[in-house]
């Protein structure tokens, strides 16, 4: 005869069994608690930092497991080839951490797979893949005031989405992203982060972000890793100035949420000080010296202090964002325009590859600011023109520029996302020691006088 109440108990037994069971395999498949994983650049690019987020986890260290592509078998990690880098892990607010490490020694031209170290039991993230570029001629990215949150996370998130998708079918082999600042809406909103750094795309390719006026807040230094960072030039909350090197470029990332200007000059002295014999220079800050808009008081503050460093550190370029309206200068010099002397011929023959129209830059810097890149809010243009502009774009859709780098020539070409039709494009060609040399210019620009190229290679640098 059955006793009803051992049923009972049995029963009551199997249901907790049957539940427990149900969540320890909930448990398992659930993903590792990581999230915000961004890779960003190295000191050179035979490095590769990282950064990633933790919730609720006591992590002693931070760690990358990284092995070659070609040695996976299917999806699993070739764990007996990883190499291990160790880093710094910092708590920072409501049970979150900061993880930071980066990996040495990589080659060019190659694949990787890597996975993360989430805690101290042995967990690992899923694994995941990118691969570093030829550094004599590669192409980069330019996105400007993805903004997130501005009009709505989801909505500001899926229009950041849309131009990175169609900026890496244009350029699928894209070595890096440059953000000219301005990634969040509210520096202080972690959602906003989150709903940024959930685009799959920072897992395979470096993000280069700099530090706008919507970012200044230490929850920037938590969620990127970035090299060569200066603490005591450019420091604000959100982080200070940094630099590095990708083959033949020197990148310099400068805070302009910071007003102290011999700081920034002396950054960026030392910088080219160290790597004055890259073929470019190219600083990014998030404020526009040279704007879209009639120059409000801070505006001229920054031109005023800022155009003379980068006249005398050789600035090809400045990359800026901020009036999310689109902006190229003509050269710039002392705060006057310099017109190029010449153009080239194009030329696709390797290895000296020459973009249609390029001309000859002069010893003076381009200014360019980027459009939205996430269609998050746009502002209307001034009606006046400047005597600096040499294109000015507001098409109320999003942008993003296509940067093709070589020792030669560098190459801008911008799109507007709603056609991808090139709404500008712009190259030069440098020329020097290691660019053209003077009988090829002769050959190339043909029939050409010979004092017409005296007089231009000696305005070039
Ligand atoms: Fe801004």
């Amino acid at each position: 005869m059955r006793n009803p109440e051992i049923v009972d108990k049995m029963s009551t037994f199997f249901t907790a069994l049957a539940v427990a069971l149900l969540l320890q395999a909930f448990a398992s498949a659930a993903p590792p608690d990581i999230s915000n994983v961004v890779l960003t650049p190295g000191r050179t690019e035979s490095e590769q930092n990282f950064v990633w987020q933790t919730h609720g986890k006591s992590v002693a260290e931070a760690v990358v497991q990284i092995a070659l592509k070609s040695d996976m078998t299917g999806a699993d990690f070739p764990e007996d080839k990883a190499l291990t880098f160790t880093g710094k892990s910092a708590d920072f607010e409501d049970g979150f951490a900061s993880h930071k490490v980066t990996v040495s020694g990589l080659a060019t031209s190659t694949g990787y797979t890597y996975r993360l170290g989430i805690g101290p039991t042995g967990e690992w993230s899923d694994v995941y893949e990118f691969s570093t570029r030829v550094r004599e001629a590669y192409t980069v990215l330019l996105i400007g005031d993805a903004q997130i949150g501005a009009k709505n996370i989801d909505q500001d998130t899926a229009g950041l989405r849309d131009t990175l998708d169609k900026a890496l079918q244009k350029a699928p082999d894209a070595a890096f992203i440059l953000s000219a600042g301005d990634q969040v809406n509210t520096g202080s909103s972690r959602d906003e982060y989150d709903g940024l750094l959930s685009l799959p795309h920072f897992k395979s390719l470096p993000f280069v972000p700099t530090i706008g006026n919507h970012d200044n807040h230490e929850l920037f230094s938590y969620h990127f890793n970035v090299p060569n960072e200066s603490l005591a030039h450019g420091k604000t909350p959100a982080g200070g100035n940094y630099y590095f090197v990708y083959g033949n470029t020197l990148f310099v990332v400068i805070n302009s949420n910071s007003r102290n200007f011999d700081q920034h000059a002396a950054f960026i002295r030392d910088a080219v000080k160290k790597h004055g014999q890259s073929r470019w220079k190219i600083a990014m800050m998030h404020h526009s010296i040279y704007g879209s808009d009639i120059p409000r008081s801070a505006t001229i503050e920054l031109r005023e202090n800022l155009y003379t460093v980068f006249d005398k550190y050789g600035m090809d370029i400045v990359l800026s964002g901020h009036d999310h309206i689109y902006v190229r200068t003509h050269f710039m010099r002392k705060n006057q325009v310099v017109h190029p002397l010449e153009k080239f011929p194009a030329r696709s023959t390797p290895p000296i590859e020459i973009p249609a129209g390029a001309v000859i830059k002069p010893k003076a810097t381009l200014y360019l600011a980027a459009a939205s890149s996430s269609g998050s809010k746009y502002y209307d243009p001034a009606s006046q023109s400047f005597y600096y502009l040499a294109e000015r774009l507001a098409p109320y859709v999003p942008m993003f520029s296509q940067i093709n780098i070589t020792n030669t020539s560098l190459e801008i070409i911008s799109y507007r996302t709603d056609t991808m039709a090139a709404a500008d494009s712009f190259a030069m060609v440098k020329t020097g020691e290691k660019g053209l040399h003077p009988l090829l210019i002769i050959t190339l620009i043909g029939g050409g006088s010979a004092a017409v190229l005296i007089a231009i290679r000696l305005r070039m640098r």
